[in-house]
């Protein structure tokens, strides 16, 4: 495995493998690595002749100064995974390499942009949007892989790649939880046992209003339903909880929907920010 801090020298190296034709594929993270990682991994080493693993903790798309400081490294640990995920190339470039002056351009993604996460955490997509479009010039993979555990992340991923044209694939993978439920992150790390059982109510929620979803309740009732249960524990503080049309991303507010929606939450346990989501087809829900 070949572990690059510099654009130069990776580019090098990935114009060696596009010589013989070989397809790229480029997963993107900021380190502390898991198993939810690992599933994009192990999707893009299936799938490409060579993988490329970035590992940088993206400072422009952190609102929260506190949240930056505080997000979790472990460069040794990450690179020893990497390796046994028979991944041939990781990129971990430093602040100057990939900022070597403040950037001035930003990315609007319009409405998508201002809801759910972009308005609790204002200049979030900007950030994201601009690292993943350098990310995918210096690369210039054939496949992108991106977690559904980041929906609305994913979903301007993939407005980003056709308002832009860049010639890449984004590939979406299931969310990988915990026994309990819980998603796996890397913040959750940051909690203590009592808080990662308080941290496993957010997707008990999201199911029970999916469930209520699926047997026809409507939007209030359901986001009622997954209320009651976050409230419950005194550990929890939701910050929003709401329910988008899958296809437009469009908050629905009331009635019963007879589209593909998703249930989308975030919530404050032990002061560690956690956000979930669920997918509720149309085709599983009861008569109306
Ligand atoms: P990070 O939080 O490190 O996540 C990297 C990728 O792993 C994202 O696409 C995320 O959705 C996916 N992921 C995280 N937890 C997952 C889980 N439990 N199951 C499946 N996939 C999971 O998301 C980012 O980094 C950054 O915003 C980034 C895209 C790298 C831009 O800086």
């Amino acid at each position: 495995m070949e572990v690059f801090e510099t654009i130069d020298e990776l580019q090098q190296s990935l114009a060696n493998h596009r010589k013989n034709q070989e397809a790229v594929g480029l997963v993107p993270t900021m380190g502390y690595l898991h198993k939810g990682h690992l599933e994009l991994i192990k999707s893009s080493v299936n799938q490409n002749d060579i993988t490329v693993c970035s590992i940088f903790v993206n400072p422009i798309q952190f609102n929260n100064p506190e949240d930056l400081k505080k997000y979790p490294h472990s460069i040794e640990k990450d690179i020893d995974m990497l390796k046994e995920a028979n991944v041939s190339t990781v990129f971990r470039p430093g602040q100057k390499e990939m900022y070597p002056q403040k950037p001035e351009t930003g990315i609007d993604f319009g409405r998508i942009g201002k809801i759910l996460e972009g308005k609790f955490r204002p200049g979030h997509f900007n950030g994201v949007g601009l690292v993943v479009a350098k990310l995918f010039n210096i690369v210039r993979p054939d496949i992108a892989y991106f977690g559904e555990k980041d929906l609305q992340q994913l979903v301007i991923i993939r407005k980003l790649v056709a308002d832009l044209n860049f010639r890449v694939r984004i590939e979406g993978i299931p969310t990988l939880r915990e026994a309990s439920g819980l998603a796996m992150s890397s913040r959750n790390a940051r909690l203590n046992s009592k808080e990662l059982e308080s941290a496993s109510l957010i997707y008990n929620s999201l199911k029970l209003a999916k469930k209520l979803l699926d047997e026809g309740a409507t939007v209030e009732k359901a986001l009622d339903g997954a209320v009651a249960v976050l409230n419950r524990d005194e550990n929890i503080s939701t910050e929003y909880i709401n329910v988008v049309d899958l296809g437009s991303f469009e908050i629905i507010e009331t009635g019963r929907p007879d589209k593909d929606v998703a249930l989308c939450a975030a919530a404050f346990v032990g002061g560690v920010r956690l956000i979930d989501n669920i997918i509720c087809k149309s085709t599983g829900r009861g008569e109306i």
